[in-house]
């Protein structure tokens, strides 16, 4: 009997890890197709990042944020800021993404509050995922995960996703999307009563939820307007894309957004270290003021946290990792789509950079789901892993209760032989898990 609460039955002990793959205690081998939870960016095991956190251990483990500041945290931060999507950016680092997400919505409120507005609401997206935590849980839209604590929500309202492969409006899909969602989110606002909107919640690319959905290029522009005219601070929430995950440093490169405020983890440090950033822009920062920010975490502006955020920094620069997220994402969905692009349950095939997903679905034409009861992502993320390959997965999606998707994200070190190992090993997965 285990004195563990652990997260499922029947797991494999790990045992060490390297690259793209990791090995059980029973000597088994498993590929990482999804660098876990889409987490590891720079690979298993890099022995310099190791490195620099045990160094950084040596020196100063842990001071508190309220007593000292360090060269370590400033450091990484002045190699950060060029790189991020704010201007004159200020990074506020945690201890992951629920924590960053959390972290973002105080200072949001803190920001209209030091501006003389009560400003309460925030509006997130149908079918989109910020965290576990009761604040993150509130703002995100997915329908299973929030069943089991609705008493505890609601103060978060929900607007239309950009979510296309189930594009709400048929009658004009493809154009005009982008404006269309833009009035969904006004209409939002407007719901609320006049001065309440504080923020605007979502992932430049869906991640989990709805599948590594990539909005159309009008999306961006037209919400943001929507949420500058209405004083509305734009919150983007780059846990899953950040670090070079789609191609770019960060999805909002790709089309040119500047978010108020901008939520980091997984790929900050790529799994080394339990690592978030909320990163206010210098005039979010300068209007809530330094020591106006009624918040702090015990581990938050960790210095080790900081150490191993920088060494990441480091190996994604010197390997050139962001590059290759874009040519081995295309190795990747091209693979996925010369050998499942066919098949009768493939509904979509999407993505950006080496963030990919494969709907499924039980009819290619009216794009109609499976019965949730057929349990279809869980079967092909278990086949996958008989097989030894490592998926991650997410259901629900299509309306709230049904919907199938595998995600791809392995680590951006993957070579071509395991992207083509990944491709053939999802494929034999999906067609053991969708056979009748
Ligand atoms: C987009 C997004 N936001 C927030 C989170 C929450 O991050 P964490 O699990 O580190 O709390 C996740 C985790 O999957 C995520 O994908």
């Amino acid at each position: 009997m285990s004195h563990v609460f652990h997260r499922g039955s029947g797991l494999p002990t790990v045992a060490r890890a390297s690259g793209c793959e990791l090995w059980d205690t029973e000597g088994r081998r498993y590929l990482d197709g999804a660098g876990g939870a889409i987490v590891v960016g720079i690979g298993h095991g890099d022995a310099s990042v190791a490195a620099a956190i045990a160094e950084q251990l040596g020196r100063v483990a842990y001071a508190h944020g309220t007593m000292f500041a360090s060269e370590q945290l400033e450091a990484y931060a002045d190699e950060l800021a060029p790189l991020l999507p704010l201007d004159d950016p200020r990074v506020y680092p945690v201890s992951g993404g629920s924590e960053a997400v959390e972290t973002a919505l105080k200072m949001a409120r803190a920001y209209h509050l030091a501006r003389g507005e009560d400003r309460w609401r925030v509006i997130g997206r149908q079918g989109s995922y910020h965290g576990n935590t009761r604040g993150a849980l509130d703002v995100g839209g997915r329908g299973p995960l929030r069943r089991p604590y609705l008493p505890w929500l609601g103060l978060a309202s929900h607007t239309l996703a950009a979510y296309e492969y189930r594009c709400p409006f048929p009658g004009t899909h493809p154009a005009g999307c982008g404006a269309r969602y833009a009035e969904a989110l006004e209409r939002e606002i407007l719901a609320s009563p006049p001065g309440t909107v504080a923020a605007f919640v979502a992932e430049p690319v869906a991640g989990a939820g709805l599948g590594a959905a990539v909005p159309p290029d009008d999306y961006w522009p037209a919400v943001t307007e929507v949420c500058r005219r209405h004083g509305v601070l734009l919150i983007a929430d780059e846990v899953m894309t950040g670090f070079g995950r789609t191609g770019r440093w960060f999805a909002c490169d790709h089309w040119a957004v500047r978010p108020d405020i901008l939520v980091l983890a997984k790929g900050a440090a790529s799994g080394y270290w339990p690592l978030g950033l909320a990163v206010a822009s210098g005039a979010v920062h300068d209007t809530i003021g330094s020591g106006g920010f009624t918040h702090g975490l015990t581990y938050s502006h960790h210095v080790v946290g900081a150490a191993a955020g920088r060494a990441v920094l480091r190996v994604l620069r010197e390997r050139h990792l962001v590059e290759a997220a874009e040519t081995q994402g295309k190795r990747l969905r091209a693979g996925l789509e010369a050998r499942l692009g066919g098949h009768p349950a493939t509904g979509d095939i999407r993505g950006l950079g080496l963030m990919l997903a494969v709907e499924l679905v039980a009819d290619r034409t009216t794009r109609a789901p499976f019965p949730r009861p057929r349990r279809v992502a869980e079967h092909a993320v278990a086949a996958a892993r008989d097989r030894g390959l490592l998926l991650y997965s997410s259901t629900g999606g299509a309306d709230g209760t049904d919907g199938d998707l595998v995600m791809l994200g392995p680590p951006l070190v993957v070579t071509d032989a395991e992207v083509d190992e990944m491709v053939e090993l999802t494929a034999q997965a999906v067609e053991a898990a969708t056979a009748s």
